[in-house]
């Protein structure tokens, strides 16, 4: 469990997230309104009141998923041969595959299409114990479909249970048809700023700032219109070369930089020092079988707050499993299991701009919380590859139990 004053765990603090052995929580109309020591929180209540006992098993706060990809129609099984025989990802996007094949089947796809696949990947999530997550538009790269996109997490969003952020991702590739003239696609998504803003569709705006996609030049440009609509920002950055996208987090205020695997240090620091967390995505550099990105680096000498994410999408990380990435978070980038529990609670809902509803068991908030099939948070990452989770609340009300949606 984890409490205590406001704002992401920085650095080493990412070790001190609260866990109370012998805890209780109280919820009353879909809120929290005691956490602490069982005796404390038992003494408080009134004698009429129902008493569950989870025995012994561990309690957290609702998982976030701060980095997803999930609202795109079809599939790119079709390039996995051409994976595993080493042709790079970028080269397979160079050659217009990749993320452009996703946009080819997603502008195909009509919005009820969308909203339906995204529904499926927003369920397993929830099975998996996810309260709340980030989804991005970047499968469209014209107006249209980008909307759309948007549109189907507003209406995902309405229909619950799940809490939902979403992020116009409008530059998350060159659109084919601004192959020749790429400064012009620059300019026209720089126009759709202020129709997002104006329409609502997004809290951030983001860039996939890489060799052959969007350089730091562009993405600045495409980030400085978002924050002149009042959007928050967020990059893709320096997950295969080290363009400098970290930097260009630090100096714009950025809310996050993803990815991160060939990021600088002194950038890490700079973002540090700037308060932009580090959402890393470790099952996206396993799957395109790249370096992970340092995370003991990031926490132990650079003071990051680090945050994980699945980054759920048909490329890189088809996966909507927090849990596995939380175990590759501990096995493959030796994060300790409190901190790998903080980069999924408390920081995650920071780096999506809902730190003060999700992510902690505090008095007050909604009662989001999951109830585990282990008896304490190392058991989350010593056992791996099931889903571990028995029972999911959100605003105290079950949603999902053993695996199966209510
Ligand atoms: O975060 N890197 C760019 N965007 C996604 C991949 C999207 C895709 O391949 O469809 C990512 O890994
Ligand atoms: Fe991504």
């Amino acid at each position: 469990m984890q409490g205590g004053p406001s704002g992401p765990l920085c650095g080493k603090a990412m070790r001190t997230a609260q866990v109370i052995c012998d805890g209780a929580i109280a919820v009353k109309d879909g809120r929290l309104v005691a956490v602490g020591e069982r005796p404390d929180v038992e003494a408080a209540l009134p004698a009429d009141v129902n008493r569950v006992d989870v025995g012994g098993r561990l309690v957290t706060p609702g998982l976030v998923d701060p980095h997803t990809h999930v609202v795109y129609a079809g599939s790119r099984a079709s390039e996995l041969e051409q994976k595993l025989n080493g042709v790079p990802y970028l080269d397979v996007l160079a050659a217009g595959g990749g993320i452009l094949s996703t946009v080819e089947q997603t502008r195909a796809s009509s919005l009820e299409e969308l909203i339906a696949a995204a529904k499926g990947r927003l369920e397993t999530m929830l099975a998996y114990g996810v309260t709340c997550v980030e989804a991005k538009s970047g499968y469209g790269l014209d107006w249209a479909t980008e909307e759309r996109q948007m549109l189907a997490v507003r209406e995902l969003a309405q229909r619950g249970p799940q809490r939902l952020v979403s992020t116009f991702l409008g530059a998350h590739a060159m659109a084919p048809e601004f192959r020749e003239h790429p400064s012009a696609f620059v300019d026209a998504v720089v126009g759709m700023m202020a129709r997002v803003a104006e329409q609502g569709l997004a809290a951030y705006a983001d860039v996939f700032c890489e060799t052959g996609v969007f350089s730091v030049e562009d993405s600045r440009r495409i980030l400085q219109a978002a924050q002149a609509v009042g959007l928050g920002v967020k990059i893709h950055a320096d997950e295969i070369n080290p363009l400098g996208g970290a930097a260009l987090a630090a100096e714009l205020g950025a809310a996050s930089a993803d990815h991160l695997c060939a990021a600088a240090t002194g950038d890490l620091i700079k973002m540090a020092e700037a308060g932009v967390l580090a959402v890393l995505l470790p099952a996206t550099t396993w799957y395109l079988g790249k370096e992970m990105a340092p995370a003991r680096r990031m926490i132990d000498e650079c003071g990051l707050a680090v945050a994980l994410a699945t980054d759920c999408n048909p490329g890189s990380s088809p996966t909507e499993n927090l849990q596995l990435v939380m175990q590759f978070a501990a096995h493959q980038m030796r994060m300790t299991p409190i901190e790998v529990l903080a980069a999924v609670t408390r920081n995650a809902a920071y780096a999506i701009g809902c730190g003060a509803v999700s992510g902690q068991l505090e008095v007050g908030r909604p009662a989001d919380f999951v109830i585990w099939d282990v008896p304490d948070v190392s058991h989350l990452v010593y056992h791996f590859g099931t889903n571990q989770a028995a029972e999911v609340y959100i605003d105290g009300r079950l949603v999902a139990k053993r695996g199966c949606v209510l």
